[in-house]
């Protein structure tokens, strides 16, 4: 303690406001001061409870738990969707080659329940909109809580990159990933780990060849989709395909890699 603090310390008599109360406390019964010390004491008691209740609101904001009806592989009901008018099975190339990569260019969400109501919005726009009329494109969304949403499936084919939905299944990932904006998407090291596991999912069942391609929507179609941020991650997966697919048809692709095969 510098001398200074000793010397107020000392002194605290002498100046105005500790005097003024000084002379109050002198002057007080002994029932006075009680009760004046019980109110002193409640109202740090209010002050603590107050700090004590915030801070922990700020934190169970925080952690909230993000529940979810499975880890990360997140049905139509289970996302409540609305029925699709484009349940038909289509005739589309099976085992498909291309697994193309878009990104929704919609706000990010990093919650179940944030994103399964942001998947019923994009598809309610879909479905809604004049000249539209048609279910949410993708095959499977990704959100950036890193669950795989199921939209149409392995067995429909997808809206996302035409002329290429028949031999190709659509990932969408939920966000903007485009780096010339301030704030833009980020992949994330969980949605990477998700893609490979519904990629897995198709191989397994028989609709993706195991020589299966990975590529952006703007290797074969003319689009900024899926921006700069998520590009790069793709680019650098095993998967990724250097072969310019582009104006080739779904025919030419698909035979191409027939004929690749040994
Ligand atoms: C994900 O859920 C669907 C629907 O229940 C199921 O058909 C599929 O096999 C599941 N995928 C994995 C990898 O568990
Ligand atoms: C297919 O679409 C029609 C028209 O929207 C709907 O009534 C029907 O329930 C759908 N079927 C399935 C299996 O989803």
């Amino acid at each position: 303690m510098s001398s200074f603090t000793v010397e107020l310390l000392l002194n605290f008599k002498s100046y105005p406001l500790p005097k003024y109360i000084w002379n109050i406390a002198k002057n007080s019964t002994r029932a006075e001061r009680l009760s004046c010390a019980a109110s002193v004491v409640a109202l740090l008691l209010c002050t603590a409870l107050i700090v004590y209740f915030t801070v922990l609101a700020k934190k169970s904001d925080v952690n909230a738990v993000d529940r979810a009806p499975h880890p990360w592989n997140i049905t139509r009901e289970m996302w409540r969707a609305r029925p699709s008018p484009n349940n038909a099975t289509v005739e589309r190339f099976s085992p498909v080659k291309l697994v193309i990569i878009q990104h929704s260019v919609s706000p990010e969400c990093h919650r179940f329940t944030i994103c399964a109501a942001e998947i019923r919005n994009l598809q309610s726009y879909f479905l809604d909109s004049p000249g539209l009329g048609y279910d949410l494109p993708y095959n499977f969304a990704i959100g950036n809580d890193g669950r795989v949403y199921r939209i149409r499936g392995w067995n429909r084919e997808g809206a996302h990159t035409a002329p290429y939905n028949r031999c190709s299944v659509g990932i969408g990932f939920i966000g903007d990933y485009r780096e010339d904006l301030t704030v833009h998407s980020r992949v994330t090291d969980l949605q990477l780990k998700r893609l490979n596991l519904i990629i897995q999912e198709g191989v397994d069942r028989g609709y993706l060849r195991p020589d299966y391609s990975i590529l952006g929507a703007r290797d074969v179609i003319s689009t900024y989709s899926p921006g700069d941020n998520l590009y790069k991650a793709i680019q650098a997966l095993d998967h990724y395909d250097t072969t310019n697919y582009r104006g080739l048809t779904c025919e030419q692709i698909q035979e191409m890699s027939e004929k690749e095969d040994p």
